[in-house]
């Protein structure tokens, strides 16, 4: 059982070289037992979380008690802010099905992302303008979902504040801030008849927009520039709730699972690469579980990774800073899977500024093996944590982000260890694309629905 989490081993000439290639990454490297030890800390804290016990994963309830019936309909503007690019959509719902989606694009500036909070709501609110007015509809009473995906203290399905920014924001002066009242305020403030009616993390978007393909789907995730979870949990068992709401069978709880360890309680796999990446970041200190899965920093681990090696000699020269991105594994690692080295070589010449041999862009690609291995691992701990606490005969796992997307054997990685580490829990995979906003926009009907009934 414990061989079948070790990624496949450096095969160069070299013998005595890849041996101490292979001493130096051993720190990488997790044994069966050492996840199983993550997965129990995983879900001490889970039930410390969901007490309102001190934990590092917040176990955010997110208000939403319902999944998708089919009965979802309307006109719904989605708003999608967490990567780089921030989105605006117009989603139309006929039965349950999207029958019209126009999108447009807006890039966030790195001066909007760490300057004033104020700046960068007046800015979401321009690009919202702007779309309403290219789809002639700026006269027009509508109704938005807004996913915001950075960790919230939620009151209730439209309302929430920032925790913290991740990622690669870190705008001033919005922690406490209720995100939803801003963005209606500076909506209002242009004219626009637009009403936030959900608000909501893409994680429960891809949740949401999961169950509306297939039923069974009970957990959704986000691989992309960052890594978080949300799950279906027992009403029961979630002691955080605000009294204008009804407890109902299952509520769907946001994890921030890439918290996972800030308190300290796993740093028996921390690494000094880890520690390198961690320094050079933004938000440093923070959400270091997330440093070893995400997209914004699987690239510079590969990086320091290299660079430690070339400190010991075993690699010719270490990557500039930002030279290798998560994009450029994803290539490493699906070059290696053809056999070949030459884009690999190509790109650490120009990374490194100097010549790197067919014999170094094999050892980049076993160190990129590595790295994937250990962040699939990571997150398929996470998973198969929260398929035993729902043991459900079959559950379907909804999963988006760029990663999971682009990374050509992470799916596959993350379906062998999930498995190994649940194997009496039946599950699948579930690619969700986009739903972050096909789930903003389901949300937003449910919301919808609930209140007429109510
Ligand atoms: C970060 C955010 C979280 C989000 C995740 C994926 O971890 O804190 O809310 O779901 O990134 O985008």
């Amino acid at each position: 059982w414990d061989e079948q989490f070790l990624p496949p081993p450096l095969r160069i000439d070299d013998q005595a070289r890849a041996q101490k290639i292979n001493a130096r990454l051993s720190d990488l490297i997790l044994t069966g037992a050492t996840l199983r030890r993550v997965g129990e800390v995983f879900e001490r804290e889970i039930e410390r979380g969901l007490k309102e016990q001190p934990s590092s994963l917040q176990m955010e309830n997110t208000y939403i008690p319902e999944l998708p019936d089919g009965t979802e309909e309307g006109l719904f503007l989605a708003l999608d802010l967490g990567g780089t690019n921030f989105r605006v959509l117009l989603l139309e719902l006929r039965g349950g099905e999207l029958v019209k989606e126009d999108v447009k694009q807006y890039h966030i500036s790195d001066a909007l992302r760490v300057g004033p909070g104020q700046d960068l709501f007046n800015f979401l609110a321009d690009c919202v303008l702007d779309f309403v007015r290219s789809e002639g509809m700026e006269n027009e009473k509508l109704s938005l979902g807004f996913t915001f995906s950075f960790p919230m203290k939620q009151h209730s399905i439209l309302s929430g504040e920032l925790i913290t920014w991740t990622k690669s924001f870190k705008c001033g002066g919005m922690e406490g801030v209720d995100v939803a009242a801003l963005l209606q305020k500076c909506l209002r403030a242009r004219n626009l008849d637009i009403t936030v009616r959900v608000l909501l993390n893409d994680t429960t978007g891809t949740l949401v927009a999961g169950a509306h393909i297939d039923p069974s789907v009970g957990i959704g995730v986000i691989l992309g520039t960052g890594s978080n979870g949300c799950y279906m949990e027992r009403a029961s068992r979630v002691q955080h709730w605000e009294a204008a709401h009804e407890r109902v069978h299952d509520v769907c709880v946001d994890v921030e699972w890439g918290a996972f360890g800030d308190n300290g309680c796993l740093d028996f796999i921390r690494t000094d690469i880890d520690r390198e990446v961690d320094a050079g970041s933004l938000l440093v200190a923070s959400f270091t579980f997330e440093k070893y899965i995400g997209g914004k920093y699987l690239g510079d681990i590969l990086r320091a990774a290299l660079a430690a090696l070339t400190a010991e000699r075993l690699f010719p020269a270490a990557p500039k800073p930002n030279a290798l991105a998560t994009a450029d594994l994803s290539m490493f690692e699906e070059e290696s899977m053809r056999g070949s080295w030459e884009c690999t070589q190509a790109t650490l010449t120009s990374a490194c500024g100097t010549p790197v041999s067919a014999a170094d862009a094999l050892v980049a690609q076993h160190v990129a093996r590595v790295v994937s291995n250990r962040a699939a691992q990571l997150v398929s701990v996470c998973i198969a944590t929260l398929l035993r606490r729902m043991d459900r005969p079959y559950v379907g796992v909804a999963v988006d982000g760029s990663v999971f997307r682009r990374h050509p054997r992470i799916a596959r990685l993350m379906d062998k260890y999930i498995a190994l580490l649940a194997p009496k829990h039946k599950f699948s995979l579930l690619a969700a694309e986009d739903g972050s906003g096909k789930g903003s926009a389901l949300t937003a009907a449910i919301a919808a629905r609930m209140a007429a009934r109510q």
